[in-house]
């Protein structure tokens, strides 16, 4: 089996056949996740504003939900922020959603199959699925503005840790991966006191600094919570159900 990271959503000719894992840590996809072990019954990932507003329905059940700028678009009903997602808000009722660069790094991956969410909140039950799908995997890294981000970069290098860690057999690891992987050793992270180590290095990066100058910082140390949930979203015929 092998692993590969593409640290910012570029388009790789190769998905078809293999597992995609998408992650934007901050936020989406830890909000999408979060949604879903919430009650959501399905998350609807789309690229614009615009596309989002027009699927608005009379139907009351559909929520249109994300960001531009870390911020909730004019007209929709949800933000960015986890915490908004509560099961009063979200059980039972289906999301529209889109967001600045994690809902475009899916649409990046569409060919491969499985493609599934992944963030620090679920990285166990990631990991487990991966290693039981046994397939060529590709951690796809949202990054920012089409760019590379830490947090992103660094979640796809504590799953590389982790699948080594669980696997019984041979890891063939990009250099991508090898790369991560490697960031991982020498960056500080503690993991006997996980959740705090991590929230530090989250806060560090620019998307973090970002954040809690919007009044996020909260969202942060959310998305800190290493195996919080079990729930990992997966894309069933263009929505990410549970
Ligand atoms: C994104 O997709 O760009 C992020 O989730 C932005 C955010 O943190 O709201």
């Amino acid at each position: 089996m092998t692993i590969d990271v593409l640290f910012s959503p570029v388009d790789y000719p190769d998905f078809v056949g293999k597992t995609a894992v998408i992650i934007d840590v901050l936020r989406a996809s830890t909000t999408i996740t979060t949604a879903l072990d919430n009650g959501a019954l399905s998350v609807t990932p789309v690229i614009s504003v615009d596309e989002a507003l027009k699927m608005r329905s009379p139907d009351e059940k559909v929520l249109l939900c994300g960001e531009r700028g870390g911020l909730k678009p004019e007209g929709f009903d949800l933000g960015n922020s986890p915490f908004e997602y509560t099961a009063d808000r979200v059980a039972h009722r289906n999301l529209v959603f889109t967001t600045t660069n994690g809902t475009k790094a899916l649409s990046k991956a569409e060919k491969a199959e499985p493609v599934y969410i992944g963030c620090f909140r679920n990285m166990p039950a990631v990991t487990e699925l991966v290693l039981k799908e046994n397939r060529d995997t590709i951690l796809l890294c949202a990054g920012t503005d089409g760019l590379f981000s830490y947090e992103d970069a660094f979640c796809a290098g504590l799953m590389i840790k982790e699948l080594e860690e669980k696997s019984n057999s041979f890891l063939s690891l990009s250099d991508a991966a090898l790369f991560a992987g490697n960031a991982v050793l020498v960056s500080g992270f503690n993991k006997q006191q996980s959740i705090q180590s991590l929230t530090n290095i989250l806060i560090s990066t620019l998307h973090g600094r970002r954040l809690s100058n919007l009044g996020f910082a909260g969202d942060i140390e959310f998305c800190a919570a290493i195996g919080a949930t079990s729930t990992v979203p997966r894309l069933k015929a263009g929505k990410l159900i549970k």
